[in-house]
């Protein structure tokens, strides 16, 4: 662990933790810019910093270590609460961002765990608050006021497609990748794996799947691509009531797991994050917009609306980066990306939105994979699928990883493995319904598990997950 912090510190120039969406860009531009420096006794400072921050991390990685392992649970669950989501989260980057972000040379002090008072790094939220200027020009679509009651005898004229189906809310998940092929050819691989580990939970729970690999508005590029694909299919498929957007490097790490949403009946948008981050700190990794619900209805479309402007490619895209660095706790500078503008927005209008969005932070609806992958054995020795939480996350997110591009936050071979376990941990799930499970969490290959029989029936009525799933319920 060690190793890898101060790998991914010494080639990247970030720390690993900052995890930006071009944080290879950043390492790089730190190289160049490193390369240019002929003084030496630049360098030397340059080093001393360099060792100061190898030091910091080594530290941090160190108590982090150390706590992970006790076996106090509520020292343990403070901990991921306090740590994992300003750990190196970042903005979901799934849908990467091809060729259009080219690298920053920007050089951003690396950001440590609990943020030390540190005067180089952003300057601590500026309280007379910058504004982002959105592209007021810019729109979606045609502004549409009446979706509710047009959605609504819409669902009266065709009882065929009933938004509501055995008592469950009908869900789309959307997903996607570029139009392009992947840097490398292993990134296309776990793409796929990723659509399969998605397909396999969407199958057993009765959800339908969306894969969107084309650009629906080239203004709207990069991590920006999923606004306007959301708004089309909410209003291309009225008869459903969530669009539930996922990252194409999020896994379904429990298949048991059922979102509930019965939880969310007042809500509107549900989102993995933490308000004590959110509205005391403005951190910009206080909510993870990788794997979010919003509610097909005229609020979704009006938060679109609001959230999109501040996402055009070009100057407006740059500028609003700018007020979003300032204005959000531990944001590198770059333009500005879909989360930050999103808690932007929440934090500004407050009392505008804030009613109807659920910060959800009891089971991971999005999952950072650092703290879960290394702990998958201990999870199937002491707990069990249905649980969500750290015990057996829903959701693992391998932010900063970028499978599909090719500068990423962490060391590639680190990810990839990272993600066969998880993919694995995942598929073993599954299997288990055919009577077979892989050899371990690294291994392709699979074994059988049980006998083959002449009455299969029992199996099928001991394995069907949505009955288990049933009684399993609270
Ligand atoms: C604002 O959006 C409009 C419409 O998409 C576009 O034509 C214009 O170039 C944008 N302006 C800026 C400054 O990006
Ligand atoms: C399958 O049956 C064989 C022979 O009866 C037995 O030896 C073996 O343990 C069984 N395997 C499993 C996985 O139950």
């Amino acid at each position: 662990m060690g190793q890898d912090a101060l790998r991914t510190s010494g080639s990247g120039g970030g720390l690993s933790t900052t995890a930006a969406p071009n944080g290879g860009g950043r390492g790089r531009g730190l190289l160049r810019g490193g390369w240019q420096v002929q003084n030496t006794s630049i360098n030397i400072k340059i080093m001393i910093l360099c060792g100061f921050v190898t030091i910091l991390v080594l530290l941090a990685t160190v108590s982090i270590g150390n706590l992970g392992s006790s076996n106090a649970d509520a020292v343990n669950q403070n901990l991921i609460k306090a740590t994992e989501p300003i750990l190196a989260e970042s903005p979901s980057v799934s849908v990467p961002t091809d060729l259009e972000e080219p690298p920053k040379p920007e050089v951003n002090p690396p950001i440590a765990l609990e943020e030390p008072p540190k005067p180089e790094a952003n300057p601590p939220t500026v309280s007379p608050k910058p504004e982002v200027k959105p592209n007021v020009t810019y729109t979606l679509g045609p502004k549409i006021t009446d979706w509710d009651s047009q959605r609504k005898v819409w669902l009266n004229q065709n009882p065929g497609f009933p938004s509501i189906v055995n008592g469950k809310a009908r869900i789309l998940l959307l997903t996607g990748s570029p139009p392009g092929p992947c840097d490398k050819p292993i990134g296309d691989y776990y793409l796929l794996k990723s659509v399969k580990n998605k397909i396999d939970y969407c199958r057993l729970h009765g959800i339908e799947i969306v894969y969107n690999m084309a650009h629906l508005d080239e203004e709207l590029s990069g991590y920006w691509t999923k606004l306007p694909m959301i708004r089309r299919l909410m209003l291309s498929h009225p008869e459903v009531e969530w669009i539930w957007w996922m990252d194409s490097d999020a896994l379904f790490t429990d298949i048991l797991f059922e979102i509930p949403l019965s939880r969310y009946e007042k809500h509107n948008l549900v989102i993995h994050g933490y308000p004590d981050l959110l509205f005391n700190q403005k951190s910009w990794v206080a909510l993870n917009t990788g794997v979010f619900l919003l509610r097909n209805c005229q609020w979704s479309l009006d938060l679109l609306d609001a959230w999109a402007p501040m996402g055009p490619k070009g100057p407006v895209r740059d500028e609003a980066g700018k007020v979003l660095t300032a204005y959000l706790k531990g944001r590198p500078a770059f333009e500005a990306d879909d989360q930050s503008a999103l808690i932007y927005l929440l934090l500004s209008q407050k009392d505008k939105w804030m009613e109807k969005v659920y910060v959800e932070n009891q089971y991971y609806l999005h999952g950072f994979w650092e703290g879960l992958v290394d702990k998958y054995e201990e999870m199937i020795e002491k707990y069990h699928p249905g649980l969500g939480d750290e015990r057996w996350p829903f959701v693992t997110h391998f932010v900063g990883c970028k499978p599909c591009g090719s500068y990423a936050d962490y060391a590639e071979e680190r990810c990839f493995k990272s993600m066969e376990r998880a993919f694995n941990f995942a598929d073993n799930q599954v299997l288990k319904l055919y009577g077979f499970s892989h050899m371990g969490l690294l291994s392709p290959k699979v074994k059988r598990i049980r006998n083959e029989t002449v009455s299969p029936l029992e199996f099928v009525d001991k394995f069907d997950i949505r009955r288990t799933h049933e009684e399993t319920k609270p």
